[in-house]
């Protein structure tokens, strides 16, 4: 049996949420897809996410959610990171940390894939434990009925994603890389079937700077005067993957890189 999974790219802002609210139902229904995951650490107004958004991102038809180093950066979040368990935080920052290692989504034909979601350390300012290490533990402790396994490393360093790739490489189904917003063309299948992709691209506007508002961005950067980096709005993408998982042994089949265009008015 094969089961599809779609997963986006940080959602940037309110651009973000609306190419995605437009653009889901038409790849899920064009694709047949069974579980959708997306990355939602900049969602509120570019940075963390709130509950009043997490609803409305559920809304669109989206099972499991993954964050990244701005998880905390909105309060509003922490009831929906202690109560809800399809949203989970980076496996690998302090225990005490709120929120959830692992969230499983069982799809209405009683597959399971279960979610995790891994800290670079390369050039990132939060202070994260080993990834490689994080990311063992929890699948250690992975329930053996879990076949399909797919993990968010959420890093700067394309060095850092290969290899986590290559370390995971037949052990899960897929690791895609978040993060750098910008989509790379390296999709493939490893040797021993775990499909890996080094960025999925944000969901956000592409008219910017990494989902920013490009003219304050180069204002800053020629200047070295601080300035408020608002969320863009030209050019809203949703990009991401599809991959086609075998459910009995939880490998890849395929996996293919996807793109939705819309407009924000
Ligand atoms: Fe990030
Ligand atoms: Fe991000």
């Amino acid at each position: 049996m094969e089961l599809k999974i779609l997963c986006i790219g940080d959602i940037v802002g309110a651009p973000g949420r609306k190419v995605l609210q437009e653009g889901l139902p038409v790849l899920v229904s064009k694709h047949g897809i069974d579980c959708v995951i997306v990355n939602a650490e900049n969602a509120a107004a570019g940075s963390g996410l709130t509950d009043q958004l997490y609803q409305k991102i559920i809304k669109c038809g989206v099972h499991l959610i993954t964050m990244g180093d701005h998880i905390y950066r909105r309060k509003e979040i922490y009831s929906v990171l202690d109560k809800e368990t399809n949203i989970v935080r980076p496996v690998n920052l302090p225990s005490a940390a709120p929120g959830r290692e692992l969230a499983i989504y069982q799809t209405p034909a009683g597959n399971e894939v279960a979610v995790l979601s891994v800290l670079g350390r390369l050039f990132m300012k939060t202070l994260a434990d080993d990834p490689f290490a994080a990311v063992d533990r929890v699948l250690a402790s992975l329930p053996k009925s879990v076949k399909i396994v797919v993990v968010d490393i959420h890093a700067e360093a394309t060095s850092e994603k290969q290899a986590l790739g290559w370390h995971l490489d037949g052990r899960v189904s897929v690791v895609f890389g978040t993060h750098t917003h910008v989509p790379t063309a390296d999709e493939r299948i490893l040797p021993k079937g775990t499909a890996y992709i080094t960025d999925l691209g944000m969901s956000g506007p592409y008219d910017s700077v990494l989902g920013r508002d490009k003219d304050r961005v180069i204002g800053t950067m020629r200047t070295a005067v601080p300035s408020p980096f608002d969320v863009a709005t030209g050019d809203p993408r949703l990009c991401g993957i599809i991959v086609s998982v075998e459910t009995t042994t939880g490998l890849a089949r395929s996996i293919e890189r996807v793109r939705f265009d819309g407009t924000v008015e």
